[in-house]
């Protein structure tokens, strides 16, 4: 008896204790936006995101211009580009407000990739000075000076343009670190399902330079798209579904997981693996994501450890000799960003807009207008 109730006591206080730490949290996750910014500091124009919402709440404001640590880089940026997480981060919805701020975004900056002038080092940095022309990844792309650590930036290729080098950060990283995942080798056969957002243009283009036989899966109005980008075969899924062809695969590279364990299954070889990079991009809505995030975490990459055919997930890393490598692949000329369109700073709320509604084609560049791309 004694003991049912401390138990009764114990599970109040629990609730009690947590719920009082959520109204705290809630009331005192605030942002930048609060504070009367940039007074009287050097400013600078950036996007940012106050509230969460659609991509209305995103704003062109005047912020202080960052200034760098001793192991930073201050970049002059020419351009940067949208992903699929600067969609997602921007939705109002319950998993934002438990990663980002209960109440509001913590951090109100947009944009990850980056390409640019170098302005100012810190006074650990050897590698970079003045003037450098780099691409990479930092945070808060979206404005006109960012900060970014020696380790995400490598030297863009002289023939390649600022916004060219602003598509390929993480979209490239996450092609090329999801066909090597699946120990992509010459002669193979890889299927990459949605060739034409931003990793699957990437994805197409690499597994090519690897020597793969690449078949994408794309709409009807991009067919010309992937042909153009090397694609060697092209399954129209708004005709066809890949997944009850005869084609076997000694790879699949999915962005969209809109298909079951058993369903992908049927078309890798034996010992055939199922990279799964995404789960549709910048258009998927939270529901969807959410039960093909476990669809494919929990049943497939489960289920996989009973067969010969694998389900393997990753994370992009930040890597500079991939950057490095990027960078090579384009001055050679075997990867060629596809770039929808390029806004300007002060659009990037009809840019986000346009993206988030899905079914880009390629990437979605942003330039500062600080100076010709
Ligand atoms: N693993 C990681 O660490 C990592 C890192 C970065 C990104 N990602 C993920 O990678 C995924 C792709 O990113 P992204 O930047 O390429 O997004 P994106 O630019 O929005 O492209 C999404 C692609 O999915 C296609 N698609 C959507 N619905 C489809 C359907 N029903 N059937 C076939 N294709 C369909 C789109 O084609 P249509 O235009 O025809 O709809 C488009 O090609 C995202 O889910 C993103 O979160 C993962």
């Amino acid at each position: 008896m004694k003991l049912k109730r401390l138990a009764k006591w114990s599970a109040i206080s629990i609730v009690c204790a947590l719920g009082a730490w959520l109204f705290v949290s809630y009331w005192r996750s605030g942002n930048e936006c609060d504070r009367n910014a940039a007074a009287q500091a050097p400013s600078m124009k950036a996007i940012r995101y106050c509230e969460y919402g659609s991509p209305e709440v995103v704003k062109l404001d005047e912020v202080e211009k960052p200034v760098p640590t001793d192991d930073q880089i201050l970049l002059k940026v020419r351009a940067a580009s949208l992903n699929a997480l600067d969609a997602y981060m921007v939705r109002d919805n319950w998993v934002n407000r438990l990663i980002f701020g209960l109440r509001k975004p913590r951090d109100t900056r947009l944009g990850r990739d980056v390409a640019g002038q170098v302005e100012a080092v810190g006074k650990n940095i050897t590698e970079f000075k003045p003037g450098d022309e780099v691409f990479g990844i930092c945070r808060g792309s979206l404005a006109e000076y960012a900060c970014a650590a020696g380790r995400a930036l490598v030297i863009k290729p002289p023939g390649v343009t600022f916004a060219q080098a602003a598509a390929v950060p993480l979209a490239g990283l996450t092609a090329l670190q999801g066909l090597r995942k699946g120990n992509i080798q010459a002669g193979q056969k890889v299927l990459i399902n949605g060739a034409t957002g931003g990793v699957g243009t990437f994805a197409v283009q690499i597994a090519k330079s690897f020597g793969a036989e690449v078949t994408a899966v794309c709409n009807t109005r991009n067919v010309d798209l992937v042909r153009s980008i090397g694609a060697d075969h092209i399954i129209d899924y708004t005709k066809e579904d890949f997944t009850k062809g005869g084609q076997r695969y000694d790879m699949i590279f999915d962005n969209v997981a809109n298909h079951s364990f058993f369903e992908r299954r049927r078309v890798l070889k034996t010992n055939g693996i199922c990279v799964l990079a995404g789960m549709g991009g910048a258009g998927v809505k939270q529901g969807q994501a959410l039960g093909r995030i476990s669809g494919n975490l929990f049943v497939a990459c489960g289920l996989s450890s009973f067969t010969s055919q694998k389900f393997a997930q990753y994370m992009t890393k930040l890597s500079k000799p991939d950057l490095a490598l990027l960078g090579d692949l384009m001055q050679a000329g075997k990867v060629k960003p596809v770039i929808e369109r390029t806004y300007q700073l002060g659009e990037a709320s009809e840019a986000l807009r346009n993206f988030a509604a899905g079914h880009a084609r390629g990437k979605i560049v942003i330039t500062t207008g600080l100076e010709s791309p």
